[in-house]
């Protein structure tokens, strides 16, 4: 069934393994991921950023794919549409009136107190709709880190306020990861973590999840981590397999035989990534 994040992370979070946050591009990759959810038996959330969601053909459009989807599959396990990153209150509001179980306001950028102003509305209607909220503060690495170019980790009594202060279900403190691909090996602020989880007592999201490695992972989960959003890895892997077809069959031209694979291995890395998360068997 279509739900809301809070359970599934409050459920992992107590019983120590994360949710993994998959993001969605097009059909290929809706299907793949709910067929993966369904095969292991796990919950799932369907990240949709702002921009997937216009190339989709806009937010209501991926509420009823998805939705026929899960009709199509006969789906049982319990799965979340979540806005990935919404960049304003109108954001989040478009995506909750169009059917998205949850959403996350990033107005991490804004200074602190804006932030909490910002969040602590979108979460006044979302909980009205019965809808979930992450918000997120410092800066994640990488493609989202156009100003300065630095990580600029969360604040632990800002997280612990921002909390307090908008009645959030999850916090995405960032703390050295990145999006896309990681030069070397992550180097994430465990010690933080462990601190904002026990401060805040929320479940934590960890974004950036392409490229940590297993015990990072376990190391993550322990000190309170219940969501992981991975999207690089399965565009990664999609297109080595398009690639591949095509380098192989240069007079191929049905997409269905180039997407189909593709729908094939994310399916497969999605699979990879719920095992390392521990949230197989746990729908
Ligand atoms: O919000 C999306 C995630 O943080 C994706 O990160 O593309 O590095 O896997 P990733
Ligand atoms: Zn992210």
């Amino acid at each position: 069934p279509l739900v809301s994040m809070t359970d599934m992370l409050n459920k992992a979070k107590e019983e120590k393994y994360a949710v993994g946050q998959f993001n969605i591009n097009n059909l290929e990759f809706t299907q793949a991921i709910l067929q993966a959810a369904e095969e292991e038996n796990s919950p799932v959330i369907l990240g949709v950023s702002e921009g997937a969601a216009r190339y989709m053909g806009g937010f209501k459009l991926v509420v009823k794919m998805v939705e026929c989807l899960m009709e199509e599959y006969g789906t049982t396990v319990p799965v979340a549409i979540h806005l990935d990153h919404g960049s304003s209150f109108e954001a989040c509001a478009k995506a909750i009136h169009a059917g998205f179980t949850s959403v996350m306001i990033d107005a991490s950028h804004d200074p602190f107190e804006q932030n909490v102003e910002t969040t602590a509305k979108v979460v006044e209607l979302a909980h009205f709709h019965g809808v979930s909220v992450e918000a997120e503060l410092g800066t994640v690495g990488g493609q989202e880190d156009d100003v300065s170019g630095s990580i600029i980790y969360a604040d632990a009594k800002e997280c612990a306020e921002l909390v307090e202060r908008t009645g959030i279900d999850c916090l995405a403190p960032a703390l050295g990861s990145v999006h896309g691909p990681y030069k070397g090996e992550p180097n994430l602020g465990f010690k933080e973590m462990e601190e904002i989880g026990k401060l805040t007592g929320m479940p934590l999201v960890l974004h950036g999840g392409t490229g940590i490695p297993v015990k990072d992972i376990q190391k993550a989960i322990s000190l309170g981590t219940a969501k992981i959003n991975v999207n690089t890895e399965n565009q990664i892997s999609s297109a080595k397999t398009v690639r591949e077809v095509l380098a192989e069959k240069p007079d191929l031209y049905d997409p269905r035989k180039y997407l189909g694979p593709a729908r094939d291995t994310i399916k497969e890395t999605v699979i990879g990534k719920m095992r390392e998360f521990g949230s197989s068997g746990k729908a």
